[in-house]
């Protein structure tokens, strides 16, 4: 290890993983895979929370019956590693996720080797019990509150995309509250429900609403993603008082469509503050428009956009998501360190330092998906005061991009989506430097000290 800051981010984390030749390798176990004992477990894990009946997947993969005529298009997506969809690069930065459906390579190999022995049912008995998924009323975690649109929203069959603030039901909390879980679910015309946000508006309902610094920001739901869970003994603040609002973009699907979206919250017990507030912000922070800067030329298949985030104060982030719209292609978080505090620099020589960076993570983008990435507890990346997050994004205007609307146009910032963004979300909490420095230490110990996994 190079410095005792080096590698803080990433003690532990980094489990590279060849991705390569997937189709043409791999051990060939000898008996042949069956849906009931080797197919079955993996799609209840991988995939069922997408395929079930009633949900947003185009199928079901619960029973056999249900995958059997899908065989051979399920050996293709996972194969192509399109589905589960997944697009954090594999080979670089942090690979420790909670609720990561990806697939191994061996359980690829397990469902391609069944597909090309004919799909074989297997043993009845060996099939695992099914799972009980929670449905649109039911929520991944037993809430304390829920609300909804005062009124549901009728979205017209066909127009241009609408982004609109709803109020939400009234909580009837009176005091100061903390949130440990929050999950966001259409109820009504999941099909037009592009992305929504709660967010808590401080003061009377008739103020401004809007993301800015004073309301915060709770939890967002897009397609394919699931609730939040703060880590223990940290939580989102709901101020007494506060009025509810969802953000919503809609977007129409050629029929009338009544929306309406619900916010379920788990709430810490009356009187209960939490060591940490944990907050949810985009960045650049705190204005979207600051990013004039985008400049994507027409035909252009790779537009970078960078942008830099000085950190104040020690952070532990817990969950990254980057956003962009149609023509976003890819987007890397790195973290550029300060110099060690451990370099003696006497005053006269002051500089220039030399910084570390260090790249948390890359992803591919499609706008279909607005995945979250959220961070096994033992990997959050702990970022020390003094540090620049930079993020680097890049946008597809080429022909070949299957997502674009229209590769003679020059794009620019904008909220529609056939405008661009080159934005994060990151979910953290801010740490004192004496909590920085005793969670750096405990993590050193725990990884045995000195080596860089590097
Ligand atoms: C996050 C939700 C989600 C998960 C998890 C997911 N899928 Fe999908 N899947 C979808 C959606 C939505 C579509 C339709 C849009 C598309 O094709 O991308 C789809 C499409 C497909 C298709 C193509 C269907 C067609 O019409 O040709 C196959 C095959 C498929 N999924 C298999 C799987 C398998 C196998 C898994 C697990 C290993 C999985 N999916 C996991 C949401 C999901």
């Amino acid at each position: 290890m190079k410095s005792p800051r080096a590698s803080v981010a990433l003690l532990g984390a980094v489990v590279l993983t060849a991705t390569t030749g997937l189709q043409a390798q791999g051990p060939v176990s000898q008996a042949i895979p069956t849906f009931t004992k080797d197919v079955a477990p993996i799609l209840q894990r991988a995939c069922q929370r997408c395929h079930r009946p009633n949900s947003m997947a185009p199928m079901s993969l619960v029973t056999y019956d249900d995958v059997r005529p899908w065989a051979r298009s399920v050996k293709q997506r996972v194969v192509q590693r399109e589905m589960p969809p997944w697009h954090i690069d594999r080979t670089v930065g942090i690979q420790r996720f909670k609720d990561d459906p990806s697939l191994s390579d061996d359980e690829i190999h397990t469902i391609a080797a069944w597909v090309d022995a004919g799909a074989p049912r297997g043993n009845p008995a060996d099939m695992p019990p099914a799972i009980a998924w929670e449905t649109a009323d039911r929520f991944s975690f037993e809430p304390d509150v829920i609300v909804q649109l005062e009124e549901d929203i009728t979205l017209a069959d066909v127009g241009s995309d609408q982004w609109l603030n709803a109020p939400l039901e009234d909580t009837g909390l009176t005091e100061d509250r903390y949130i440990q879980m929050a999950e966001i679910k259409p109820l009504k015309g999941v099909a037009v429900v592009h992305h929504a946000n709660a967010i808590a508006i401080r003061g009377t309902r008739d103020g401004e609403i809007g993301p800015g610094a004073g309301s915060p920001h709770i939890v967002e739901y897009a397609v394919g993603k699931a609730g939040e869970r703060y880590p223990e003994g940290s939580g989102k603040l709901l101020a007494a008082g506060s009025r509810l609002v969802m953000n919503m973009h809609l977007h129409p699907i050629g029929e009338e469509t009544l929306v309406n979206t619900a916010l379920a919250l788990k709430l810490y017990p009356k009187g209960y503050t939490p060591e940490h507030i944990q907050f949810s912000r985009v960045f650049p922070f705190p204005s979207q428009s600051e990013q004039d800067d985008i400049d994507i030329p027409p035909g252009e298949s790779n537009a970078r956009t960078d942008s830099y985030h000085y950190v104040e104060q020690p952070m532990r982030i817990t969950a990254y998501q980057p956003h962009l719209h149609n023509r976003g292609k890819r987007q890397c978080l790195e973290a550029i360190y300060p110099p060690a505090p451990s370099v003696p620099w006497p005053e006269s020589q002051g500089g220039p330092f030399s910084v570390r960076p260090e790249l948390i993570n890359c992803a591919d983008f499609q706008f279909n998906w607005h995945l979250q990435y959220t961070y096994e507890d033992d990997v959050q990346p702990l970022i020390p005061a003094g540090t620049l997050l930079h993020l680097t994004s890049w946008h597809d205007n080429s022909a070949a991009n299957r997502g674009n609307p229209d590769p003679t146009a020059w794009v620019g910032f904008g909220q529609r989506s056939i405008d661009e963004m080159a934005l994060m979300w990151l979910e953290f909490s801010y740490l004192t430097d004496e909590e920085y420095a005793a969670a750096v230490r405990q993590r050193q110990e725990r990884h045995g000290g000195n080596e860089d996994p590097q």
